[in-house]
């Protein structure tokens, strides 16, 4: 049995980093009311406290004008202020695991519901909420203690409230619970030891230890990414990646060929252009190779980890490269590499398709290209055609991501696809 059978979770410091887009809307309110000097640093002061609170004891403000402050920050905030923000690193594995343990998940915010809500949904933690209070847009004194004892389930007896401010553990403590103070924050250790915090937590994977101790961690996820040469994977990767780390995922990032130092060295043999002479099957079975060191130097790892391990290419190259265009047969291509993966396979995979004239034109720009690349257009035209088969094949698996859109229509695809897999775990 763990500790504690309902958790309860401020927002802003303790679920995200919202300092940016908090210290955004007061600068504009703040501005907008004439005080136009002022140091910005000024504006951390209003993270974690009651905002009309914060006008009057920053800028000096009397009610009616900390009121109307108030006003404009939200305009702003409900605009921008709220995206602005991400997800601390680690929290949504914490709340799958909690939520998996049957531990009561609730949110108890000085955050109007409107947009604590808001963001929760963005980054697709709103599904783990039993319970969710948060203050009304009228409400200017939000009393952290009132607000923990509605979060609080019925039926519990043994919550624990979390928070990154002296106002979440008094809040807990008026209410009786436990309290756990955590530093990644916005407040201090002596403003949390202070206020009496029963656990003071440096990290997310201090909380863990905290509220499920000795449970095992969770599995990570494996994520490919495949395409032609010039089928602008790279840039997207790029994206991908920031948009998976503002939800709170830990991620690792590494590439096929190479990925290790080992593989990376066998990446140079395989991709020089002097190396004309390679034979088909030595070049399958490098690949195979550089992918045996890779796989358990690096995928295992990170997925033990509970990493989202994106990787550029993985073993579909080799089925399309080696097995299709190179003609050394799909079956055959798969069967030497069975020993490398050794059952380490994808639990998804984007393909980004583009017809071999598009890809190749995007190709021939800036850099020298490689060996593979400088194949002859008939090569790239069967591996396109290899890719599309793959992923006819296997609808489960690979996600084919139309690449001739515009670079933010291809992202935003590509996001909702890894989305809608990660969300559905
Ligand atoms: P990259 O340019 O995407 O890093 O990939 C290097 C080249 O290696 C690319 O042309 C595709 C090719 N390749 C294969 O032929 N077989 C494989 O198994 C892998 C991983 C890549």
């Amino acid at each position: 049995m763990f500790p504690y059978d309902a958790v309860l979770f401020d927002l802003d410091g303790t679920l995200t980093e919202s300092a940016p887009g908090i210290m955004r809307s007061a600068g504009y309110a703040a501005r907008k009311l004439g005080y136009e000097d002022f140091d910005p640093r000024v504006l951390r002061r209003f993270i974690g406290p009651p905002l009309f609170e914060s006008f009057q004891k920053v800028f000096g403000m009397d009610e009616a004008r900390a009121l109307k402050a108030v006003e404009l920050y939200r305009e702003d905030f409900d605009a921008v202020g709220w995206s602005v923000n991400a997800v601390y690193e680690g929290i949504p594995m914490l709340l799958r695991a909690l939520k998996r343990a049957g531990i009561k998940i609730c949110l108890a915010t000085a955050k109007p519901m409107v947009f604590a809500e808001r963001i929760l949904r963005h980054f697709g933690l709103w599904r783990f909420f039993d319970v969710a209070i948060g203050i009304t847009l009228e409400d200017h004194h939000a009393d952290k203690a009132k607000i923990v004892r509605a979060a609080t389930p019925a039926g519990c007896e043994r919550p624990v409230m979390i928070g990154d401010r002296f106002y979440d553990v008094e809040g807990g403590r008026a209410n009786g619970m436990d309290t756990v103070g955590v530093l990644y924050g916005y407040g201090s250790r002596e403003e949390l030891v202070q206020a009496g915090a029963t656990h003071i937590a440096a990290n997310v994977a201090a909380l863990w230890d905290i509220l499920l101790p000795g449970a095992a961690r969770e599995p990570g996820f494996f994520l490919t990414i495949e395409g032609l040469d010039g089928s602008g994977k790279s840039s997207q990767i790029e994206r991908l990646c920031e948009h998976l780390r503002a939800r709170g995922y830990e991620v690792a990032r590494s590439r096929e060929p190479g990925g290790c130092p080992i593989a990376e060295k066998i990446r140079d043999l395989l991709l020089d252009p002097a190396n004309g002479e390679m034979c088909s099957l030595t070049e399958a079975l490098l690949y195979a190779a550089g992918r045996a060191q890779h796989v358990r130097q690096v995928v295992r790892p990170a997925l033990q980890a509970g990493r989202v391990l994106v990787c550029d290419r993985f073993v579909d190259s080799s089925a399309v490269y080696q097995g299709a265009a190179r003609g050394l047969g799909l079956d055959e291509v798969m069967a030497l590499n069975a020993p490398a993966i050794d059952g380490t396979m994808p639990d998804l995979t984007l393909y980004f398709a583009v017809d071999p004239a598009t890809a190749m034109a995007r190709r021939s720009g800036e850099r020298t290209l490689d060996r593979i690349e400088r194949e002859q257009q008939a090569f790239h035209a069967r591996v396109y055609a290899a890719y599309e088969e793959l992923a006819r094949r296997n609808p489960q698996r690979i996600v084919r991501i139309d690449a001739s859109q515009s670079i933010d229509e291809i992202a935003r695809n590509a996001a909702a696809a890894v989305d809608a897999v990660l969300d559905g775990r």
